[in-house]
């Protein structure tokens, strides 16, 4: 007889003989009858082994336990209206089982019992990831991420036109923002291959292979510093377009989004709101904002360029910056001893390099008040101008940041994320898409004491920049990306596609002639054989999977993560491998170099 599912037994087969095949997820002897839950991936369904209804049943239901593998075959049968479960979809019937055969034993004690992995530890959960994935939980998640693949991967070649193409595994290191994951070569003693970090150069070379439209469900190593939406093995949606404009890639990825929401969520997406990178930084001190609730900075370095306050006036002539975050009913919220030195506000602020947290309050009676020589640092005229700019209202408390932008913005933001959290300003269920746009193409890196791209070296900057030369941090890039309540779910950028422009970039990020040569010499020869403006953008399908199943980390969307240490535990890789394999491979194992020493 062919095996049903439990999510597809519902009343109107009641009387049907169905087999079911799954887990017992739980078990309860009630005086003689056995009732058991049996789950498999799309349910639960209540089977019931009766002494005198369905004695064959029963000497098999006596022994079954907590996730013995059983196959039952049964009549479904309208439940008793005490025993109506309205929690379980399939709570209006329950399976009398003619016939049960245990395939397989569970032997010695469970790590745990499926329906109570919520309150296991996560290493737990993590070491023994079978057990896990057979909850609710992850079984949906999966289902999700399977189905927005699957979304995905029909618009884009049935709508759009796009080819999906496979990439190498094994590349070249290029360096591109991470450290690599590096393979040795067997057959090439001494030389190395490394893990992609993405796809980039050759779904770029793909373009200049005329392939045209290419996307890819493109599996991406980054060794990096890990967190909850940071994995070091992650999965990308990776789009590349030859002949589309910023505006018209723009367009086709609202396209897909809709599609995806629409598909997904059952909601149609508003358009796109757009923000340069310079207002993102402006307003949010971020260029990756949540948009969901207000508590915008405003900069004030102006008004105090004149002031008496030293703390103040010694950051301007360093060339620092003065910014206000004023947070509206912020004096009766929030105490004086959480923001001087110790307190809560003041730790968070310096952990992101804040050397303190000055602030004013604005009381009811319309009076500002502040400690120490703040509160006399400025005339009235300036007080009211102080006032009127970052719209103070009684009741409002203005924190200020004091010093490098970088550090002000940095701290201002957590800020005003954990005061957004705390004051109830954020509405969970609001969804805020936004595209950041015109990103610079350089930062500075002070370590290297040089220029470094933002988003990577081969991203074209803005026309409109090129008539000052050199490139440098006025510079401008055509380069995007989409924020999802403040998690940045994709980027990218239209690319250079022209021998001289890309060298040119090389040197602005301190590349000499030869080091480009022999890093990328087989780009700028393909970009010497005719190669097509082209651009594109990549999505963490990790994180947008994660965000559409509302889940908080992305190591719940994803089968076998790895841990914050990029230990997968329950095969508990990396591990040690032998001497032998070492030497095939040309590579010294640290006990023989330790034995030489
Ligand atoms: P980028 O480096 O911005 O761009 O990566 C694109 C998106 O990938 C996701 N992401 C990650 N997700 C999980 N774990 C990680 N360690 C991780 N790192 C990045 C983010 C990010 O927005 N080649 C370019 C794209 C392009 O220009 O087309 C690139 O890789 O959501």
């Amino acid at each position: 007889m062919a095996r049903s599912y439990c999510k597809d037994l519902e009343r109107a087969q009641v009387g049907a003989l169905v087999t079911l095949c799954g887990w017992i997820d739980r078990r309860r002897d009630h005086g003689g009858v056995i009732f058991w839950d049996l789950r498999d991936r799309t349910g639960i369904v209540q089977v019931v082994s009766d002494p005198e209804r369905t004695p064959q049943s029963y000497p098999s239901a006596s022994e079954v336990r907590n996730e013995y593998v059983v196959r039952v075959t049964g009549r479904v049968s309208q439940r008793p209206p005490e025993s109506l479960n309205p929690r379980l979809p399939t709570g209006q019937i329950e399976v009398y089982a003619d016939h049960l055969e245990i395939l397989n034993a569970v032997q010695g004690q469970l790590p745990f019992l499926i329906h109570d992995a919520d309150t296991v530890r996560e290493e737990t959960r993590l070491r023994y990831r079978y057990l896990d994935l057979r909850g609710d939980r992850l079984t949906q998640n999966l289902q999700l991420r399977a189905q927005v693949v699957r979304t995905i991967r029909r618009y884009l070649e049935d709508e759009c036109g796009f080819l999906e193409v496979e990439t190498p595994i094994l590349c070249r290191s290029t360096p591109e923002g991470a450290r690599d994951y590096l393979v040795p070569s067997r057959v090439n003693p001494g030389q190395w291959y490394a893990l992609p970090q993405s796809p980039q150069l050759f779904k770029q070379l793909l373009m200049v292979g005329g392939c045209d439209r290419y996307y890819q469900i493109a599996r991406c190593f980054r060794d990096e510093d890990l967190r909850a939406d940071r994995q070091p093995e992650f999965t990308q949606l990776d789009l590349e377009m030859s002949f589309l404009s910023q505006e018209e890639i723009l367009q086709l990825n609202e396209g897909l989004l809709r599609h995806l929401f629409r598909a997904i969520r059952g909601i149609e997406l508003p358009p796109i709101p757009r923000l340069t990178y310079a207002e993102a930084m402006a307003r949010y001190g971020c260029d990756r904002p949540d948009t969901r609730f207000g508590l915008e900075l405003v900069e004030v370095s102006d008004l105090f360029a004149d002031s008496n306050f030293k703390v103040f006036a010694s950051v301007l002539q360093g060339g620092g910056i003065i910014k206000v975050l004023p947070i509206p009913q912020g004096d009766a919220a929030i105490s004086n001893t959480r923001i001087k030195p110790g307190g809560d506000l003041a730790n968070l602020a310096a952990q992101y390099g804040a050397k303190g947290l000055a602030f004013m309050r604005v009381r009811e009676s319309g009076e500002i008040d502040a400690i120490g020589a703040l509160k006399d640092s400025l005339t009235a005229a300036q007080k009211e101008l102080l006032l009127a700019r970052t719209q103070a209202q009684p009741g409002t408390l203005l924190l200020f940041g004091a010093g490098e932008s970088a550090i002000v913005n940095e701290s201002l933001n957590r800020l005003r994320l954990a005061l957004g959290q705390e004051l109830g300003l954020i509405d969970p269920n609001q969804i805020n898409l936004l595209w950041v746009i015109d990103f610079p193409m350089f930062e500075w890196n002070a370590d290297e004491q040089r220029l470094e791209a933002i988003h990577h070296p081969f991203t074209a900057p803005n026309p409109e920049d090129l008539s000052q030369q050199p490139l440098g941090r006025h510079t401008r890039a055509l380069a995007y990306d989409i924020v999802w309540n403040g998690i940045e779910i994709g980027g990218g950028s239209l690319r250079i596609y022209q021998r001289a422009l890309q060298e040119q970039v090389f040197a602005a990020i301190a590349l000499t002639t030869e080091q480009a040569q022999e890093q990328f010499g087989f780009l700028l020869e393909a970009f010497d054989y005719g190669a097509p403006p082209h651009g594109g953008i990549a999505y963490g399908l990790d994180r947008l999977v994660m965000l559409l199943a509302g889940a908080d980390s992305i190591r719940d969307v994803i089968a076998f993560p790895k841990t914050q240490q990029a230990r997968d535990l329950m095969s508990d890789a990396p591990s040690r491998v032998d001497d032998k394999q070492l030497k095939e491979l040309h590579v010294r194992s640290t006990a023989e170099k330790e034995a030489r020493v």
